[in-house]
């Protein structure tokens, strides 16, 4: 991280940024790399310390019925319909701290900015810290989104996670109501549109020079628990040809989705995990458990790696006498952006004297759930180090997080609703 102030700004807004998401790090299951999971002990403290900025800041804030943590400024009458904004603050395993995060802290500077100028918009403004986006505990991304938008199903609350806890049981732990889920969600005629922040996770806007970047559709995602189940024996006396090996098979399958989802643009396919239960060296592997993720910018190309890679492996599973068992643990169609709320983005932008340069996320965002609400638009910001996230290396500059959080504000400023027909 560098300590460069924007000249644009004079520096407002990018050291107290900075400074909350280095204290939101300290929240973290180990202190070997950032690790905070929905409904944790460390989620309920970096929560505790979202509201208490929220409510320094001029909201009224509190934990809702997930456990996001929701912060509402009012408008020039109270009660108005709200443009809400925010990102995640739960982290992937060993995470770096901007993803997700920036996006909650960046907006509460705004809120800040607006009340200490004693400034009501004609709209009220919900920032949104979403309690469970990437789905490390239950594998159940965008849950935080979910509740707000209204689309959680109650059968959610019986996931468990790998110490057999049951979502019900965290939540209860946490301090919330399961029976009480649905009181998350808004209503469409409450909410005006849904703008969030993130920085790109990739490395589009650093090779480019260009501080940040209007998103213009999130690809959609495919993900499966896969069980692969064969016959446990003796390594030494089990000849080669008689076994039923679930870690080869696994390999198999994974080497054929890597293949299926390779060379496509826009399409890619992940094995982010991979286990052997109960594995012994000289053991012949009984099961393989594995994870995957499918993406692409169009549905359709999506939908169809799926259905390959569900044949491949059945096929793979039969000629190796194995069986194999795969769970859609997470669906989501391509979120594309509102041209209007793009709009109103690129003209904050250009307002700022940068080149509006439009880009299609390929990581997934909270804005996904929210297109069964309201309108969603994204604003992307730089990331350092060649664009690397979802890694303690993830890193961007002062400057950035100053200069994209005073266009965030300016977008605030500058919204107007929807236009009939627009
Ligand atoms: C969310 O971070 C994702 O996996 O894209
Ligand atoms: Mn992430
Ligand atoms: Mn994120």
């Amino acid at each position: 991280m560098t300590n460069d102030t924007n000249p644009q700004t004079g520096g407002r807004f990018g050291a107290e940024v900075l400074d909350r998401l280095d204290q939101l790090a300290q929240f973290s299951e180990s202190d070997e790399g950032l690790t905070r999971v929905y409904l944790s002990a460390e989620e309920k403290g970096a929560g505790e310390l979202l509201i208490g900025w929220m409510t320094e800041a001029g909201m009224a804030a509190d934990f809702d019925a997930v456990g996001n943590v929701v912060g509402r400024y009012e408008g020039n009458a109270p009660g108005l319909p709200a443009l809400l904004t925010g990102s995640h603050y739960d982290t992937v395993r060993n995470a770096g701290q901007y993803d997700g995060m920036l996006g909650v802290v960046s907006a509460i500077s705004c809120i800040k900015a607006l009340n200490e100028a004693g400034e009501r918009l004609p709209f009220a403004i919900e920032v949104i810290g979403f309690a469970d986006e990437e789905g490390v505990r239950f594998q159940s991304t965008l849950l935080g989104s979910r509740g707000v938008a209204g689309t959680l199903d109650a059968e959610i609350l019986d996931k468990q996670d790998a110490d057999g806890t049951t979502m019900a049981e965290a939540m209860t732990a946490f301090g919330l109501d399961p029976a009480r889920i649905g009181d998350a969600a808004h209503k469409a005629e409450d909410v005006l549109a849904y703008i969030e922040l993130h920085i790109e996770q990739g490395p589009v806007l650093l090779a480019e020079d260009l501080p940040v970047g209007v998103v213009t559709s999130i690809a959609g995602a495919t993900r499966f628990a896969v069980t692969v189940t064969g016959l446990a024996g003796h390594a030494g006396t089990v000849p080669m040809g008689g076994r039923h090996d679930a870690a080869a098979a696994a390999a198999e399958m994974l080497l054929a989705i890597e293949d299926r989802c390779s060379g496509i643009d826009a399409l890619v396919g992940t094995v982010g995990q991979l286990t052997v239960p109960e594995g012994a060296t000289n053991v012949i592997p009984g099961a393989a458990i594995f994870s995957i993720d499918i993406r692409a910018g169009d549905d359709t190309v999506r939908e169809a790696a799926v259905a390959d890679v569900e044949a491949a492996l059945a096929a793979i599973a039969e000629r190796r006498n194995v069986t194999v068992e795969l769970t859609r643990t997470h669906e989501a169609k391509s979120a594309i952006c509102a041209p209007w709320l793009m709009d109103q983005i690129r003209d904050a932008i250009g307002a700022a004297d940068i080149e509006p340069r439009y880009l299609m996320s390929g990581a997934g965002h909270d804005a996904m759930a929210f297109v069964d609400l309201t309108d969603i638009a994204m604003l992307f910001v730089r990331c350092g180090n060649g664009g690397i996230s979802h890694h303690p290396d993830e890193t961007m500059t002062a400057a950035d997080a100053d200069l994209s959080t005073a266009i965030l504000l300016d977008i605030f400023r500058r919204f107007r609703p929807k236009a009939d027909g627009a």
